[in-house]
């Protein structure tokens, strides 16, 4: 049983054993928050936990209760989980315990991504059903807790049971009241090709968080945030992380008040958000997920990748081996013609890659970024036959055929804009605002995703294609739809990210073998939401090897490495300018859904031959880097040790792989240390280093042979013992250690 509740004390107590989380209704009926972290019993009431029973606030008690869910207008001047405009003006709200249920399972939520459940026994459902007498506002409280995963998924729907009209302002999906402050915030920050840059900074009394009003998640922001003790490492210590599954206008704040409470709050943006409720109506906020670990930050990751990479992702490429790839975007930009295409493609077939894949600039007549979008039919002048006959040349190589879209937009200059200026969202007498030289499709309008999923189905299924990228080149502005009564604008932002989830729900279901891949100007929407339907997507327009280290490693904080998009791509790079060497380039992408993206036919021959062991060597430990169980070793942003290590072991425990990065090479280097974690330390392993990657002699000869699981952990890798007068690796080196659990009757 994973959610018991005690009606002598009316706590709910769900944990799985390795977390608690424990709620309880005071005696005014408002749900109080009483404990959230370690597990304690199962079978026990914990009513000194909630010390001073929460009737009101007119008693004077301090207002230092802890609440669930609270309301707006009574006397607890924190920000609320919700706030409601009633038919009379007024926005006080009280809801109160009505009625609750328990369940085996979880029910999905219409209309938004959500966890999932295989069979019901992986998880149990809480619904607390609360009630706001005077207005007939009814909230109804959803709790999922996971049995495999220290997750509990956490969401609110909202009925309208009263007689008036109800227009909800705010509707978290998740508010906790933690009882201190104690707390570092882990955020994930950035822009543009330099995406989940990772912040850590102490909490501070009053108001801080994040957010989003661009119309998608962004990569200024991503949609989660991780508390940890000062004193949590990567392996050991306190971490409690919450994550949205939505991939539009979010908040994730927490407000210290002065009594040390601190309220973490996760949903849509209220600031660019209200919906209006009909009598019988119903708003379902999307899912918040609250993670917590007391094995540090990769332990607190590790939550998140088994929840998202089994139970989040669908379909048929959830749990399969992801195809290499070639992406012919930075090789060509959109300067290519069909025997250009096939040059590459026969090269990546070589090469040994599996799927080619073609940008940008198919389509249309578009041959740079100022036309086109929304023409989603063959550019005659590049594919003279279409992209069926494209297709089938490329499968008939032997590779498979992907193809980059990006349904929302349209160019000014398309014939779709031409025939429909009034698709584009904008207010009406108002300029629109040009971004990338383009405008974004009002995706609110039903007719307008049914000629979206009408026009790419024709395409997909007119060809032979297994991969789809799906972009998203820029944000919203001038939000207004004109498909929506003047009172009802506030919806346009939300009723955006559920038009773009019902296309991508009825492309994913109509076409359920294509992989897709998600993408906003790289990292820009890469957000539970849509792992939910695209099992990975492309992390940044930053393929510079040094940068990725820092991007993938703040990435994986969250997200498991399958869902990681990571190509190496040509030197200089084309963001940076920096010239990494291709082993160190290919070392980075390893640890994620491995792809190229450049034109082979600039290789030289050494670089032929390495790129195809690289690829050789890949596809023989794949499963482990897409699947396998990740720890940031050490962190490319201690710029100290001007070093990083990266290590994934596989599901079963039988291979691990350690990345080393030795980023700057130090003159009289001291010897350096580096424990592996998560083996077996009662098993042997048989020790390693990948030899076509490049290597150092002293450091395979130290640490090669058979080793002990404790060995390993305890005492480590011996790295960097490289005497003085031998020569110099240089900058950007890098090795793979592999380690091979020696089966106990080989010893
Ligand atoms: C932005 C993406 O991140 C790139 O990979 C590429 O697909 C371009 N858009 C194409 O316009």
């Amino acid at each position: 049983m994973l959610i018991q509740f005690d009606a002598k004390t009316r706590q709910f107590h769900l944990t799985n054993r390795a977390f608690s989380y424990i709620l309880g209704i005071a005696e005014n009926g408002v749900p109080v928050q009483v404990y959230c972290g370690a597990p304690l019993s199962a079978g026990r009431a914990y009513p000194l936990l909630d010390p001073i029973p929460f009737a009101g606030f007119s008693n004077n008690d301090k207002a230092i209760a802890r609440f669930e869910y609270p309301a707006y207008g009574s006397g607890d001047f924190r920000q609320s989980a919700f706030s409601a405009r009633f038919s009379d003006g007024g926005a006080v709200a009280e809801p109160r315990y009505q009625s609750h249920k328990i369940c085996r399972g979880k029910p999905g939520i219409p209309g938004l991504p959500a966890t999932y459940t295989e069979n019901e026994g992986e998880a149990e459902t809480l619904e607390l059903e609360l009630r706001d007498t005077p207005s007939g506002l009814t909230v109804i409280l959803y709790y999922t807790m996971f049995a495999g995963a220290n997750t509990l998924a956490r969401r609110a729907r909202f009925v309208n049971l009263g007689n008036g009209e109800v227009i909800l302002e705010s509707a978290m999906s998740l508010s906790l009241d933690l009882p201190d402050p104690r707390w570092n915030a882990v955020t994930l920050t950035g822009s543009w090709a330099r995406e989940f840059q990772r912040d850590d900074v102490p909490l501070r009394p009053g108001f801080q968080g994040i957010a989003s009003r661009r119309g998608v998640s962004g990569a200024q922001t991503n949609p989660a945030l991780v508390l940890r003790r000062s004193g949590t490492t990567g392996y050991s210590g306190e971490a409690l992380g919450v994550s949205l599954v939505y991939s539009g206008n979010f908040t994730i704040d927490v407000e210290v008040d002065q009594w040390d409470i601190a309220r973490l709050r996760a949903g849509i943006n209220p600031d660019t958000f209200s919906w209006s409720l009909e009598p019988g109506a119903s708003f379902d906020t999307p899912e918040a997920i609250l993670a917590w670990s007391d094995e540090g930050l990769n332990g607190l990751s590790s939550q998140f990748h088994r929840l998202y990479r089994s139970r989040l992702a669908r379909g048929a490429w959830r749990d399969a081996g992801r195809p290499v790839l070639l992406n012919n975007w930075e090789g060509t930009y959109f300067h290519f013609t069909e025997p250009k295409i096939l040059a590459m493609a026969r090269a990546a077939k070589d090469l040994g890659i599996e799927l080619f894949v073609l940008d940008d600039g198919w389509f249309g007549k578009r041959d740079d970024d100022r036309s086109s979008l929304g023409d989603w039919f063959p550019h005659r002048g590049k594919l003279p036959d279409g992209v069926a006959a494209l297709a089938r040349k490329i499968t008939a190589m032997g590779l498979k055929f992907g193809l980059w879209i990006e349904p929302e937009m349209v160019s000014p200059d398309s014939e779709l804009f031409r025939a429909r200026p009034d698709w584009a969202v904008g207010v009406p007498g108002r300029e629109r605002t040009e971004q990338r030289f383009q405008y974004v499709l009002d995706m609110g309008r039903r007719e307008i995703v049914d000629h979206l999923f009408e026009v790419l189905s024709g395409i997909i299924g007119g060809a032979d294609i297994s991969y789809i990228k799906w972009d998203m080149n820029r944000f919203l502005t001038e939000p207004y739809s004109l498909s929506l009564p003047p009172e009802r604008q506030g919806e346009f932002f939300h009723r955006y990210v559920l038009g773009v989830y019902d296309l991508y729900a009825r492309l994913t279901r109509a076409f359920p073998d294509i992989l897709f891949e998600s993408c906003s100007s790289g990292g820009g929407r890469f957000d539970p939401g849509l792992l939910a339907f695209a099992p990975q997507g492309w992390l940044s327009d930053d393929t510079d090897a040094l940068e990725r280290l820092i991007i993938q490693e703040g990435a994986s904080l969250i997200y498991p490495p399958s869902s990681m998009g990571c190509h190496v791509s040509a030197v200089p790079n084309h963001q940076t300018g920096r010239v990494a060497p291709l082993h160190f380039r290919a070392m980075t992408a390893f640890f994620g859904s491995l792809g190229y993206e450049l034109d082979p036919a600039t290789l030289t021959e050494a670089e032929w031959e390495a790129v195809k062991k690289q690829i050789a060597f890949y596809k023989t430990r794949r499963k482990t880097f897409q699947y396998g169980v990740f720890s940031r070793l050490v962190s490319p942003l201690d710029t100290d040790s001007r070093r990083a290590a990266w290590m994934v072991r596989s599901p079963d425990g039988d291979e691990a792989i350690v990345g080393v990065y030795k980023i700057l090479s130090n003159p009289n280097q001291k010897p350096w240390r580096l424990p592996l974690a998560g083996l077996d330390s009662a098993a042997e392993y048989a020790v390693t280093v990948w030899e076509a990657g490049g290597y150092d002699e002293t450091d395979a000869a130290l640490n090669c042979g058979t080793r002990g699981g404790d060995e390993l952990m305890r005492a480590g890798l011996l790295l960097e013992c490289t005497l003085r007068n031998t020569p110099k690796p240089g900058d950007f080196f890098s090795e793979l250690f592999l380690l091979d659990k020696i089966p106990l009757d080989e010893e």
